[in-house]
C-alpha cells in the first residue's frame, strides 16, 4: 500500500508506517505545486495530509485511487465529509495530543496582549528603552476577569483549567453542547452567544471551524465585547472578520487581540493590523512542540497502520463511515 506524505513528519511516525511495511513516498523538494502535489495523490492508495490542502468533490473526482486519508491536523474543516463518506473515505485526525500545546499558545497570547508584550519589545528593538514612566504603556491584570471560550472542547476546557488556576478566572462559554466535566471541575457556566461577546474579559475562541461560521465575529460582535476585552483566535481564521477585527482595534473598540491564525493565512504582509500596537500575531504554530508534533506523528501512523490492517481508524474525523 503505498503512502503519500507531502511533507516531512517527525520520524517516530514515518518509522512506525515502515516498520509496518507500507511504501512511503515523500517528494525530495517539498515545495511542489498544486498540479505535482494532485499527480503525487492520484498515484497513492493513503495520503497523510500536512497542512491545508483541500480535499473536496473535484479532488476525488480526480483521485479515484485513494482510500484513506489521515490527516496530521486535528481540524478537518478543509476536508468535504460528506463527500469523503459518499466514497466510504475514512478520514483521520490527530485530537487531544495538540490540546496541551494549544491551549498554551491561547494562554501566551492573552497575556502578551494584556501586557502589551509585543509593543513593548518593539520598542526596545527600536532603542527606545524610554525612561520609567508610571503612566505609559500600562496592562491590565487578569486575576478574578471572565474568560469567555467560544467551542469548549478538549483545547478549550485546558485553555480554561489554565486560566482558573493562574489567575483564578471566571469561566463562560458557548458551546453546541454543554460541557458537564467544565462545570463540575471549573464551575464553566453556559451562556447565549450574545451573553459570551459581552461578558467576558478575555474571549477565546477554540471550536471547530464550519463554513457557515465565516466571519462569525464580525463588526457587530466587536462593538458588543467590552471595551478593555481582549480577542484571541487560536483556531481557525475564518471565524474573524479580519478588516472588521482590525477597525475594532485600531479604534480601540476592544483592548487587543492575539491571533495565531488569520484571515487569509499566510497574513497578507499589507495587512494594517501588523502595524498595530494592541495586537500579538504568531504563525499558526499552536501545535508547534516537539511533544505534540510527535504526538500527532504517532496518530496518523496509527491511522494509517489500522486502515492498512482492514481495521477502523483509531481516531476518525468521520466515524459514520464505518456504519
Ligand atoms: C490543527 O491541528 O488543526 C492545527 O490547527 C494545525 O492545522
Amino acid at each position: 500500500m503505498k503512502v503519500f506524505i507531502n511533507k516531512r513528519i517527525p520520524e517516530i511516525g514515518i518509522k512506525m508506517l515502515e516498520e509496518a511495511g507500507l511504501e512511503i513516498v515523500i517528494p525530495e523538494n517539498e515545495n511542489i505545486s498544486h498540479e505535482e502535489w494532485l499527480k503525487y495523490c492520484q498515484n497513492a492508495d493513503v495520503i497523510l495530509n500536512v497542512g491545508q490542502n483541500k480535499y473536496e468533490k473535484e479532488f476525488f473526482e480526480q483521485c479515484p485511487n485513494v482510500k484513506a486519508i489521515a490527516l496530521y491536523s486535528v481540524g478537518f474543516d478543509h476536508v468535504d465529509i460528506p463527500e469523503a463518506n459518499k466514497r466510504s473515505i475514512p478520514v483521520g485526525n490527530t485530537p487531544d495530543v495538540l490540546s496541551r500545546a494549544t491551549s498554551d499558545i491561547a494562554f501566551l497570547l492573552m497575556q502578551s496582549v494584556a501586557r502589551r508584550a509585543s509593543y513593548n519589545f518593539q520598542k526596545v528593538k527600536e532603542n527606545n528603552w524610554g525612561d520609567f514612566d508610571p503612566l505609559h504603556a500600562l496592562g491590565q491584570e487578569l486575576y478574578g476577569k471572565t474568560l469567555g471560550i467560544f467551542g469548549l472542547g478538549r483545547i478549550g476546557y485546558e485553555m480554561a483549567e489554565k486560566c482558573r488556576k493562574a489567575f483564578d478566572m471566571k469561566i463562560i462559554y458557548h458551546n453546541r453542547n454543554h460541557n458537564r466535566e467544565a462545570e463540575i471541575k471549573l464551575d464553566a457556566k453556559y451562556v447565549s452567544f450574545d451573553e459570551l461577546i459581552s461578558q467576558s474579559d478575555v474571549l477565546s475562541i477554540h471550536a471547530n471551524f464550519k463554513d457557515e461560521q465565516a466571519d462569525l465575529f464580525n463588526q457587530s460582535v466587536f462593538e458588543k465585547m467590552k471595551t478593555d476585552a481582549v480577542f484571541i483566535n487560536t483556531a481557525r481564521g475564518g471565524f474573524h472578520n479580519q478588516k472588521d477585527l482590525y477597525h475594532a482595534l485600531a479604534e480601540k473598540k476592544i483592548w487587543g487581540a492575539g491571533l495565531d491564525v488569520t484571515n487569509p493565512e499566510p497574513i497578507l504582509q499589507d495587512d494594517p493590523i501588523l502595524d498595530l500596537s494592541n495586537v500579538c500575531i504568531l504563525p499558526h504554530i499552536g501545535s508547534a512542540t516537539v511533544e505534540a508534533r510527535n504526538g500527532m506523528a504517532k496518530l496518523a501512523a496509527k491511522n494509517i497502520i489500522a486502515f492498512s490492517n482492514g481495521e477502523k481508524m483509531p481516531y476518525c474525523a468521520n466515524p459514520e463511515v464505518y456504519e
